[in-house]
């Protein structure tokens, strides 16, 4: 695999996270090289011009830039650490880039404001809101993107909040949007969202990056009618909380266990703060922001649940689930159990069996199977 990213701005080695052997993808696309390779020739940064760089995957576009000092604006965990370590291996310093997650939005506006676009439109859209009172008319805007993740939406939304939209030609199925920046109406982002978790009181939070932000995912309904109650568990873990619905639940079947939120979006670590507080403003939980359970201690955890992601970023896969699993596996102590929900058709019962292997199937429908193995 491609670890050497050669653009005009210079060659750097770059590198995905979380490290995986034999990897097979590369830590940027054809759009970070389109963006790169038209600001080379096209625009006039200087040292002291005010760059914002928001969503930069791996960190390709921050490092290449690193010379403009560049704040990195991004919801992911690991799109930071990543950034670190390329920093790093590329003997650049850490302070060549200010690192800023997406819920801690500077307050200086900027010359240059340059965005891949996320996955997510209610993320985008929840951006460029807070982006109006960060550029002026002078400012530079670009968006880049590979043309599959850049559906019409994506140009709408940028011209009701930031102005006019030229898009580029397409180059290796990569394109650019500019724009004109324009003073609008100001508008006000409806996030964070809460909605009312059926059959209780609880309010869930969802700030603009969760995991089905408007109600409640149809795997997680089905999660939650099988979760295990009243067990001798101590140390229980919701792992890819999302907006922590899961451990919520796990929390009111289990009143004197201690709860661990974890999760690599910040805005989903927010949003399961937020969701557990209003549940049990009384009870102390840990919120955990990592690549799954890398900060756990071996043997330290009774019962894990998870619904693992099926992709990172834009790319879709299983390699976070299966690491979520080893991981699961070192932290739980014996006698432990892990739970999963997956979609039948990914068949995480093969990964599960090889690692624990018994693999327990507790309950399936035409959609979801949850399995339970215990170490
Ligand atoms: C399918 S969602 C499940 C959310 C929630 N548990 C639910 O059931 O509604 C998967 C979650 O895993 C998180 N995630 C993705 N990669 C992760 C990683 N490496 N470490 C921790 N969490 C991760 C995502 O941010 C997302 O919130």
């Amino acid at each position: 695999m491609e670890t050497i990213l050669n653009v005009p701005q210079g060659m750097f080695e770059m590198r995905r996270l979380p490290f995986r052997k034999n990897e097979k993808l590369r830590a940027w696309d054809a759009a970070d090289e389109y963006l790169l390779q038209h600001l080379s020739e096209q625009v006039r940064l200087q040292g002291q011009s005010r760059v914002l760089i928001l969503n930069d995957s791996f960190g390709a576009l921050a490092i290449a830039l690193n010379a403009l000092r560049p704040v990195v604006l991004s919801d992911s965990w690991l799109s930071q650490q990543a950034t670190k370590l390329n920093l790093d291996a590329n003997g650049l310093p850490q302070n060549a880039i200010q690192f800023k997650n997406s819920l801690d939005w500077p307050a200086e506006p900027f010359d240059a404001v340059f965005i891949k676009v996320p996955k997510t439109l209610a993320f985008l859209e929840d951006q460029l809101i807070h982006l109006q009172d960060l550029i002026t008319e002078n400012t530079v805007i670009i968006a880049a993107g590979m043309v599959k993740a850049m559906p019409a939406a994506v140009w709408k939304l940028m011209d009701k909040y930031l102005g006019p939209t030229k898009p580029s030609l397409a180059k290796k199925k990569a394109r650019l949007i500019f724009v004109e920046a324009s003073i609008r109406k100001s508008f006000e982002t409806p996030y964070p969202i809460y909605y009312q978790l059926e059959n209780t009181d609880y309010r869930i939070c969802n700030h603009a990056n969760v995991f089905s932000r408007e109600s409640l995912d149809i795997g997680t309904r089905f999660l939650l009618e099988y979760l295990p109650k009243n067990t001798d568990a101590k140390d229980i873990v919701d792992l890819g909380c999302g907006n922590g619905v899961v451990g919520l639940m796990l929390a009111e079947f289990h009143f004197l266990s201690k709860l661990y939120f974890v999760d690599e979006s910040y805005m989903a670590i927010a949003s399961a703060k937020e969701t557990f507080s209003l549940a049990f403003p009384e009870r102390a939980a840990d919120y955990c922001i990592a690549d799954g359970l890398t900060g756990f201690k071996t043997e330290s955890i009774d019962l894990i649940v998870c619904n693992p992601p099926f992709h990172q970023q834009n790319t879709l896969g299983s390699q976070i689930a299966l690491s979520m699993f080893k991981q699961s596996f070192r932290v739980l102590r014996k006698g432990g159990t892990l739970w999963v929900i997956g979609n039948r058709h990914l068949g995480y019962h093969l990964d599960l069996k090889r690692l624990f292997k018994v693999c327990i199937e507790i309950a399936a429908n035409k959609k979801f199977v949850i399995w339970r193995v215990n170490k």
